[in-house]
C-alpha cells in the first residue's frame, strides 16, 4: 500500500500483466497475488500496488480486484511475518469453498464473482475491481 500526496487525483486502474507462470496458475485454480506496474490510488490518500487475480470455479472470465480492504484499507492477504501462528496466504486467502477472498485481518468474505462484501465489518462494499480487458499476457 502506498499514499498519494493529498490533493492528487486517484490514478485510473492499471494494467495486469500475467507472467506465463502466473497465467498457469490462474488455469488451475488459483487465485494469486500480482504485483502492479504502478500504484492504483482508489483515493486521494489510498493506493496499492498488489492486485489480487483468478477466475471463479466453473468460470471462464478472469477478474482482478485491487488489494485494498474496504474496511481499513490494507492488503487482504497482509500478514505478520514475525507471528508464527498467523495463517500465511498461499497463494491467496480464499475461502474453504473457493467463492470468496477473505481479507487476513478481521476476516471480511469478499464474493470473487464480483467483489461484493458478504460478510464482515464491511458487508454490503466491494472491492475495486481492474477491467478484465486491462489483463495482458506477457
Ligand atoms: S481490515 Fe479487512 S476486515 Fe478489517
Amino acid at each position: 500500500m502506498a499514499d498519494v500526496p493529498p490533493g492528487e487525483p486517484p490514478t485510473p486502474p492499471p494494467t495486469v500483466r500475467l507472467t506465463p507462470a502466473q497465467r498457469a496458475a490462474i488455469d488451475a485454480g488459483h487465485f494469486i497475488r500480482v504485483e502492479l506496474d504502478a500504484p492504483f490510488a482508489i483515493s486521494r490518500w489510498v493506493a496499492t500496488t498488489s492486485a489480487l487475480v483468478g477466475r471463479a470455479p466453473g468460470e471462464h472470465e478472469i477478474k482482478a480486484f485491487a488489494n485494498l480492504c474496504r474496511h481499513q484499507a490494507v492488503p487482504l492477504d497482509l500478514v505478520d511475518e514475525d507471528d508464527d501462528d498467523f495463517p500465511k496466504p498461499s497463494p491467496a486467502p480464499l475461502s474453504d469453498d473457493g467463492a470468496s477472498l477473505i481479507c487476513l485481518r478481521h476476516g471480511a468474505l469478499y464474493r470473487i464473482t464480483d467483489g461484493l462484501c458478504t460478510s464482515g465489518p464491511c458487508a454490503g462494499q466491494r472491492l475495486h475491481g481492474i477491467a478484465v480487458a486491462a489483463i495482458d499476457d506477457v
